[in-house]
């Protein structure tokens, strides 16, 4: 390989806050220090399977001003695993050679590949196949890739859940209502315990631990006796009923999201403590916005670290967060390592020493 190298980069799954400053990090880095050229792919490993493949030439100058734009400039799609890609026949083809040619073709030496761990283990099973330069970096507001602390768009995601929490307050205390709030967490409830925490909740379920609706009307009725007329709950879209259903809703294109659990926790709950409930899904606005201060930093950090593993051709790696440093790991174990909220762990504790109802 030569010295001056042309890297690849990407976003892949569900976008969030502060990929932009990432792509950001990453352009300076290796433009500016090691004086190599970067391409950004469109559209994640659609963008490698189009002919031409899609890679926009990025310089500092036209990213330096992306370092607080929510969402990601290159676009990104969570549809379509390139090894069952579904065809407009309806069938489903494997296009991994594609992509791995579109790779060649650009001229690409390395790929900085952003995403969750599907996403990772999609791209790392691509640069086996093709004997791929890979890097990979962990962003996904669920906070769930394994092994790092930290995954970008989840300190965003936590800021805007506390926001709403806060907000919430004043109009329970007003109202002496129950008021339910259901944040993001596919199979995690990270978000659900950290802003739970900041936001002053009463109640926090999350799918790591199972709860009782008994519990949770105790809970309530607890405050009540001691003259609190509200109630605050965080739920995570991935806790089930207390029958063990995941509530899910499906599109007409057939796929299927998580729903519906603070519904069922409203109606549930009002008939047996009779309070007035009311609830409100946070949705997609916990992916969008403004990176928080701590994202940008995290992002800027992953950024330079992960140009500078290439530059040490250190490759099939992750860049992490692990006891404030970044430091990388072999790509294999993160995304075997799933990390849900350990039901021991300090955040768990905390909120236990809180009061906090875990609804177990
Ligand atoms: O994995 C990130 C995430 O935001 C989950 O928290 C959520 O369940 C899912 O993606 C939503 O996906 P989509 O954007 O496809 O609706």
């Amino acid at each position: 390989m030569g010295k001056h190298k042309c890297i690849g980069i990407l976003t892949s799954g569900g976008d969030c806050a502060g990929l932009n400053a990432v792509i950001r990090a990453v352009v300076h880095r290796a433009v500016g220090t090691y004086n190599w050229k970067v391409l950004g792919i469109r559209q994640a490993t659609k963008g490698l399977m189009s002919r031409p493949p899609q890679g926009i030439p990025l310089d500092i100058e036209k990213v330096d001003p992306w370092l607080s734009i929510g969402g990601t400039m290159l676009g990104t799609t969570n549809e379509g695993n390139p090894f069952a890609f579904p065809m407009s026949d309806g069938t489903l083809l494997d296009r991994s050679d594609e992509i791995i040619e579109g790779y060649h073709l650009l001229g690409i030496d390395a790929l900085i590949g952003i995403g969750g761990d599907g996403s990772l283990a999609i791209l790392r099973k691509l640069a086996k196949q093709g004997n791929l330069n890979l890097v990979g970096i962990p962003k996904t507001i669920d906070n769930d890739v394994g092994i790092t602390e930290r995954s970008i768009g989840f300190d965003t995601a936590v800021n805007i859940a506390t926001e709403a929490l806060d907000r919430l307050h004043f109009t329970a205390a007003s109202h002496s209502r129950v008021m339910i709030l259901e944040v993001m967490g596919r199979d995690a409830g990270h978000i659900a315990i950290s802003a739970g925490i900041a936001g002053g909740a009463d109640i926090i379920l999350i799918p790591e631990i199972p709860y009782k609706i008994s519990q949770i009307c105790e809970k309530i009725r607890e405050r009540q006796e001691q003259g609190k007329n509200y109630c605050l709950i965080v739920v995570a879209e991935a806790v089930r009923t207390e029958e063990g259903e995941l509530l899910m809703h499906t599109n007409r294109l057939g796929q299927s999201r998580l729903g519906g659990i603070g519904q069922y926790l409203a109606d549930t709950i009002s008939d047996c403590s009779g309070a007035e409930t009311r609830v409100t899904v946070l949705g997609h606005i916990q992916r969008g916005g403004t990176p928080s201060p701590l994202e940008r930093l995290i992002a800027s950090a992953f950024g330079i670290a992960a140009v500078d593993l290439i530059a040490e051709e250190k490759y099939d790696r992750m860049v992490t967060w692990q006891q404030r440093e970044v430091m990388s790991v072999p790509l294999e174990d993160a995304i075997s390592k799933y990390r849900a909220v350990e039901p021991y762990s300090t955040l768990v504790k905390t909120a236990r020493g809180l009061g906090i109802c875990l609804g177990d």
